[in-house]
């Protein structure tokens, strides 16, 4: 499959009306094919159209700064406990459960658990006896005969793998950095006044900048193409949130703001609670 690299070729193509996502297997049966089948991700035209409305929808009901303030108290009981370490599962699990929690699922960190068993699966669509099983789970969770369940899976799963990546590539970046590292002016003046402060505020540039869904598929005048999404070379003033990250035009990430929110929060505490993880 060709692949685009080139960040302003990626938007265009992003941007495209002609080009669609590669759709869910129609012969498919079982819990897996019919969320993706429900999904806006894998919906092309009308049907992403409003499946995404919906989306928006829901998601407007999620407050960021609520969002944020969860994830902490969560990453706080996860050191507490002993977790400090960004891949450890009690990390891992925080953005699909404060997602999961805000959208009322009545057991979140289930939730993450089945979101973390059907996140490969979600994506390619090759199933097995365990993903069906853990992707049932999930659209049960969400209200079954709801017309909205799958939507509101789709929240979960997809806020899980993302955003716990940034999570881990941000605290990788800062315990690289060095003290030394002098406070970006740019990103300063960008995001001041912020409570996460200027070396988390990097880190998660950085880890964007290097994109954690490193790519997506579009299918052009019947042409696959791969499209790769990190984007070193996005001008300084870019705020993070409109980085390549997070994909551009009518399918680009509609959980931007909630994801920011969640994983600043994450990498926030888990440096709080580590004073030598980048301050040294
Ligand atoms: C840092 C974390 C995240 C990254 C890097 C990310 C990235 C992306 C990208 C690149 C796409 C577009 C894929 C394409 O165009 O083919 C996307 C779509 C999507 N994302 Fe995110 N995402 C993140 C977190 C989240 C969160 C927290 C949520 C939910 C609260 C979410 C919900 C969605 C949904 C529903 C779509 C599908 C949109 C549509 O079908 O039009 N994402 N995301």
């Amino acid at each position: 499959m060709p692949i685009i690299t080139d960040s302003a070729s990626a938007r265009t193509l992003l941007a495209d009306p002609g080009a669609t996502v590669p759709g869910p297997d129609p012969t498919a049966r079982g819990p897996l094919a019919d969320l993706r089948r429900g999904v806006s991700r894998f919906a092309n035209g009308a049907d992403h159209a409003h499946r995404r409305n919906t989306i928006e929808v829901l998601l407007d009901r999620l407050e960021p700064a609520a969002l944020a303030a969860d994830a902490a108290a969560r990453a706080r009981d996860a050191v507490r406990a002993g977790s400090r370490d960004a891949d450890a599962w009690a990390i891992r699990r925080i953005p699909a459960a404060a997602i999961a929690g805000a959208l009322g699922f009545a057991d979140p960190d289930a939730a993450a658990v089945e979101a973390e068993v059907v996140a490969d699966a979600y994506r390619s669509g090759a199933t097995s006896p365990a993903v069906d099983a853990a992707a049932a789970r999930l659209l049960h969770a969400a209200g079954g005969d709801r017309p909205d369940a799958a939507l509101r899976v789709q929240l979960v799963v997809q806020a899980h793998r993302a955003t716990g990546d940034t999570v881990s590539r941000a605290i990788e970046r800062l315990a690289q950095a060095s003290p030394e590292t002098a406070v970006d002016p740019v990103l300063d003046a960008r995001h001041a006044p912020d409570a996460l402060g200027n070396p988390v505020v990097d880190a998660m540039d950085g880890a964007l900048r290097a994109a954690p869904v490193a790519t997506t598929v579009r299918v052009r005048a019947g042409l696959r193409v791969e499209v790769a999404l990190a984007d070193p070379v996005a001008p300084h003033s870019t705020p993070p949130g409109e980085l390549l990250a997070f994909g551009a035009g009518p399918r680009r990430c509609p959980g931007t703001a909630h994801a920011l929110a969640i994983a600043g929060a994450v990498v926030g505490e888990l440096r709080r609670a580590d004073g030598s993880v980048g301050s040294c």
